[in-house]
């Protein structure tokens, strides 16, 4: 299949065609796609997370140890501003395609659960969940909290932390599990607003490519993977993702 660039919206012919057909698809969003809803992406010059603070010092295992109240206290800020923010278009055209294509599998990196406020119920949460609270200690989930310390842990008297992947920690096994498995058997997979920088999601991707998969990413920038990609749709995710979903309008 040939590499095909497209600055204006509108999808190549061959990849319409296959989208039409393709029954198994695998859509693996990152902060991109959550931008258009005022979330800050991670690494996007002087807007992204990672160009004002530290990761190591932010989202580690060993930067809660050391001081948790600002790990604690950075989150909680995040989580106000997240609160703050709707789902965009790229969140509930997503939304709208699961229900149009049941065997659609949605993985995100994302952890602002703009997916499940759009609509999405099956969402594998590749990175975890920042609004849910687990232990850091023996990881029992606990209640949602606004308070600016760390609330402890009703068994094991250690502190909670947020529920999400950070530097050095390993892939939710669920979720790593079951995303491996829908990439090894999908016909299309979809890179939607990731740099495609952070392993192992990045490794989905590239075992999307050496299946043979139909890939396509979205996204306004080129990555590492863009040359590799089947397709490159260059643009926001909000832009592209109607236009996709829009092949399968009753009238087009
Ligand atoms: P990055 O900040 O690394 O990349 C965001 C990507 O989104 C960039 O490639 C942008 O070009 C693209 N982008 C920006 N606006 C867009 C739009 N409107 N539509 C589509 N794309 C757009 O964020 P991620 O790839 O998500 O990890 O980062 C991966 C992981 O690194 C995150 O999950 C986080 C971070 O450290 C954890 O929290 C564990």
């Amino acid at each position: 299949m040939s590499k095909l660039e497209h600055s204006s919206a509108e999808l190549p012919l061959t990849l319409a065609s296959v989208l039409i057909e393709a029954k198994r698809w695998v859509v693996m969003t990152g902060s991109g796609v959550s931008a258009e809803s005022g979330v800050p992406t991670f690494r996007d010059a002087q807007s992204g997370l990672w160009a004002q603070y530290e990761p190591q010092q932010l989202a580690t295992p060993e930067a809660f140890e050391s001081n948790p109240e600002i790990v604690w206290q950075w989150y909680q800020w995040r989580r106000k501003l997240i609160r703050k923010t709707t789902p965009n278009a790229a969140h509930t055209v997503l939304a709208r395609l699961q229900r149009l294509k049941p065997e659609l599998i949605l993985v995100t990196q994302n952890v602002d659960g703009l997916h499940q406020r759009a609509g999405s119920t099956e969402v594998i949460e590749f990175h975890g969940c920042i609004e849910r609270n687990k232990c850091f200690g023996c990881e029992k989930r606990g209640p949602k909290s606004d308070s600016s310390y760390p609330p402890t842990c009703n068994t094991c008297n250690g502190l909670m932390r947020p529920d999400v992947v950070w530097f050095g920690e390993n892939i939710p096994t669920a979720a790593l599990t079951a995303s491996s498995d829908a990439v090894n058997a999908c016909d299309v997979f979809f890179s939607v607003g990731t740099s495609s920088l952070v392993y192992p999601a990045t490794a989905l991707a590239k075992m999307a490519l050496s299946r043979k998969a139909t890939t396509i990413e979205i996204n306004p920038n080129s990555t590492p993977l863009s040359t590799r990609m089947d397709f490159t749709l260059q643009g926001p995710a909000g832009l592209w993702l109607p236009v996709i979903a829009s092949l399968f309008d009753k009238n087009s």
